[in-house]
């Protein structure tokens, strides 16, 4: 979606949509319009029922005598707004309208609605984040779920901040974009080389990659992630991005880590047939990490940040880990893998303690779709969090709740490490009775978590949609990107 800003309604060609703010005259949105059409507009508002809900508008086809061919009124509800995420599902829904009546181009009026204009910007973000399609796959044209808006010209007085401000959040739509793309791509097309491949096409935004291979991840001894990539012809591997946005300090600020599961059948310990498909968006964790780290450099922020990617494939074969092997980590504890399906947490042993032994970042987080059992916890509108630092779960709920990424709290204190206790090794990989499955996983990362302030967030249950939902068009739905993106802005402005 191509954005254009204008301070004034130039001239009144095509389609043009007004928001208009309940209880607020009409006038002072027509008045930049022909008298002409105005009064065939006033007209038909009077006659049309038109509400203020932020999803009711009035459709206007203008009669022959004007340049403007339609104009779309929409009616906003101040009152019903409290967050950027309430913009940015006005601005979805307006979409949505425009798409259902196969508008390309539009010219959005918008008075002043709020501070900073920080509203009318995440109206943009909302729009665009809506237009999104995965539709490469088709051959018939017909059988793709079209997107038809392609072009917005935002009309404001404060049109050139709002200019400024787009910045951030096209950075921000642009690696939402790449995490949906990538989670959406299925298995065949995206091994573990292949998405080490696309990390590594970020460095034409700036950022330092380094791809580990097979050998190397050898060298440095990461015995749990290679464990689950044995059973697999596609080899493993290890990938880093810096982004170094403030350069007068030697401090990491954040490292980000992501299970990069291209596919999981569960290994010998292997998952039943249905819905196993879904199993290819098992490196969501990663995926989010390289959307997240493109817009962070993309609007050039101002922070040390590093990022480590764990790639590889879970497969059963002949050369597959068996249950009951005893892995050893590279950070010389050992494992015994009891259920080869519960692999996300090997992967994620190595890479956590790769992230801190070379970065010593001040936060780690890590994202992972690791447990099944957090869609029974919680279900798919949130993340699970696990962490040892209150004020760093305190800072990401607030703002999840901010922009509409919501994180829950879960439990994962020392009462639950008995349940990894393993007879012969140093922990096992999944608990010992049926329940808190996705504290167990929790847990079994926090052995390999040192002196630092660590998230552990569970996403298995938001990285797809089976429905359309605000913002997201079903499927991959880039689920941490906006949420982590706006955590590292607040923490460097509280600290400065
Ligand atoms: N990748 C799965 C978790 C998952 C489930 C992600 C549903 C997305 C949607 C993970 O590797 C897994 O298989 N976990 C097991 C753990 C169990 C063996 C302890 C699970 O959830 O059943
Ligand atoms: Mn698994
Ligand atoms: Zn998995």
């Amino acid at each position: 979606m191509k954005v254009n800003f204008l301070t004034n309604l130039k001239n009144d060609t095509g389609t043009i949509l007004f928001l208009c703010i309940k209880n607020e005259p009409l006038d002072r949105y027509l008045n930049n319009l022909n008298k002409k059409i105005k009064g065939y507009i006033d007209k038909a508002i009077k006659v049309s029922s038109m509400e203020y809900t932020n999803n009711s508008f009035a459709d206007i086809i203008v009669p022959q005598g004007s340049n403007a061919n339609r104009i779309i009124l929409f009616g906003v509800d101040q009152e019903k707004i409290s967050s950027e995420y309430d913009w940015g599902k006005l601005g979805s829904s307006v979409t949505s309208v425009l798409n259902s009546k196969k508008i390309k181009e539009v010219k959005l009026v918008v008075p002043n609605l709020s501070k900073n204009q920080i509203g009318e910007v995440n109206i943009l973000y909302g729009m665009a984040l809506n237009t999104y399609r995965f539709n490469k796959y088709f051959t018939d044209k017909d059988k793709k779920r079209m997107n038809f808006l392609n072009s917005v010209t935002m009309i404001s007085k404060s049109a050139n901040n709002i200019k400024k401000l787009w910045g951030r959040f096209n950075a921000l739509k642009e690696g939402v974009f790449l995490t949906r793309n990538l989670v959406s791509e299925p298995s065949n097309n995206l091994t573990p080389s292949l998405l080490a491949k696309e990390a590594s096409s970020l460095k034409k935004v700036g950022l330092k990659v380094n791809v580990l291979d097979e050998k190397k991840l050898k060298n440095l001894k990461m015995g749990a992630l290679l464990g689950v990539a044995q059973g697999s012809a596609n080899k493993p591997f290890v990938v880093t991005l810096e982004w170094n946005g403030n350069p007068k300090s030697k401090v990491t600020d954040f490292s980000f880590v992501g299970k990069g599961v291209t596919f999981d059948t569960g290994g010998i310990s292997i998952k039943p047939s249905g819905g196993m498909e879904e199993m290819k968006y098992d490196m969501g964790g990663s995926a989010v990490v390289l959307g997240l780290m493109k817009s962070l450099a993309l609007s050039k922020v101002k922070s040390n940040i590093s990022a480590v990617v764990g790639l590889v494939e879970n497969m059963p074969s002949g050369t597959a880990q068996r249950p009951g092997d005893v892995v050893k980590s590279m950070s010389g504890k050992t494992i015994e893998v009891i259920n080869t399906d519960a692999e996300g947490r090997l992967v994620l042993a190595d890479a956590v303690w790769y992230a801190q032994k070379k970065y010593k970042p001040k936060n780690l987080i890590d994202l992972a779709t690791l447990t099944g059992a957090i869609i029974v916890s919680i279900g798919q509108e949130k993340a699970g969090m696990f962490s040892n630092s209150t004020n760093l779960s305190n800072l990401l709920e607030k703002v999840g709740k901010y922009v509409g990424e919501p994180v829950w709290n879960m439990p994962i204190d020392s009462s639950y490490e008995k349940d990894i206790k393993s007879d012969i090794a140093d922990m096992k990989n999944v608990g010992s009775g049926r329940g808190a499955g996705s504290t167990a996983g929790a847990i079994f990362i926090k052995r390999f978590i040192n002196n630092v302030n660590w998230i552990h967030l569970d996403i298995a249950g938001v990285t797809w949609a089976k429905g359309d939902k605000p913002l997201i068009p079903k499927g991959g739905t880039g689920f941490g990107v906006r949420l982590l993106e706006e955590m590292v802005l607040q923490y460097i402005s509280d600290k400065r």
